[in-house]
């Protein structure tokens, strides 16, 4: 097997719970108004074979305030449409001087192939329906400045976790550290299969089960791009599964209302929800910029 390139940021599953701390620690140091020049000099090269707004612009504006050239490569008006295979685009990117690779991409273990041919950190920017592991460290970041510890966190994950590379990442960094999860959705998006993706993983079907005692609650997106050929009725998941002000009330006073976004409103959440007082859904964007320096900072040798 070909050795992984030295810095990459693939997933958060074999991740030590030390270097994720030392992650976090590391993002509340930055200050992306009062960025220091720690990677002058370095190309970062945003490979984006799948829309994205948060979390490409976040990567960009944290690349950039560090000093470092960045470019962006779509996979609409690359050679990528004229059926460039990923490895060649990796080795010409490589070519042209990438020091770094951030990439998104339709296919799990896209980061990992591309890892094990380059001699450049790449880090994942979310691979079809398995981690995003920088989704999961902002989202760390942004409960870690309001609550005091992970440990016997009631964490809950409503929606689409079939789909959803966000909830595998969380899953996989929030049981690294003691929280309490659990799993709320429809058996569509919710398969059995899912408690095996950590110990102690609790599933109900009941969104208001679920929200009763919640510290904080993950609503996710209804992946609509990922749904083809599965059965579920958009009125029915909304009758039970939004998240309403009525359900929300039923969680503690102090919960967290989280979502990675984009959020559709009227969807997985009413309007109410998504801009009440408990919702830090525009908070997590902008930790992403914090954390996206100290991750590029840490996979370029220049953490200080
Ligand atoms: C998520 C993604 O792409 O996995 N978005 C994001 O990066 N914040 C979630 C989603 O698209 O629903």
């Amino acid at each position: 097997m070909n050795r992984i390139a030295r810095g990459s940021l693939l997933g958060i599953e074999h991740m030590e719970a030390a270097e994720i701390v030392g992650l976090l620690k590391l993002a509340r140091r930055m200050n992306p108004f009062k960025p220091r020049p720690l990677l002058r000099g370095k190309r970062v090269l945003l490979l984006f074979y799948e829309a994205s707004t948060r979390t490409r612009s976040s990567f960009e504006i944290a690349a950039k305030s560090m000093g470092a050239m960045t470019t962006l490569v779509l996979s609409s008006g690359s050679s990528i449409e004229k059926g460039e295979s990923l490895l060649d685009t990796a080795y010409t990117l490589r070519a042209v001087g990438a020091d770094l690779i951030v990439v998104r991409h339709p296919n799990a273990g896209a980061p990992l192939l591309m890892a094990k041919h380059l001699d450049i950190p790449v880090v994942n920017a979310g691979d079809g329906m398995h981690e995003h592991p920088t989704q999961a460290l902002l989202d760390a970041y942004t409960i870690s400045r309001h609550k005091k510890s992970f440990k016997g966190l009631q964490v809950v994950i409503v929606g689409d976790i079939y789909h959803s590379r966000v909830a595998r990442s969380a899953i996989h960094l929030l049981s690294k550290f003691g929280a309490r999860i659990t799993l709320c959705g429809p058996p569509e998006f919710l398969p059995e299969l899912a408690t095996s993706l950590a110990p102690g993983l609790h599933i109900t079907r009941s969104v208001e089960e679920a929200a009763r005692k919640a510290d904080v609650i993950i609503v996710l997106r209804v992946q609509k791009e990922r749904l083809a050929g599965m059965k579920i009725k958009l009125q029915d998941y909304i009758a039970r599964y939004q998240m309403t002000m009525t359900r929300l009330k039923l969680a503690k006073r102090d919960a967290l209302l989280m979502h990675p976004g984009p959020i559709i409103r009227g969807l997985e959440l009413t309007w109410e929800v998504a801009d009440c007082p408990q919702s830090v859904i525009v908070e997590e964007v902008r930790n992403g910029v914090p954390v996206r320096m100290a991750i590029l900072a840490k996979a370029l040798g220049r953490a200080r």
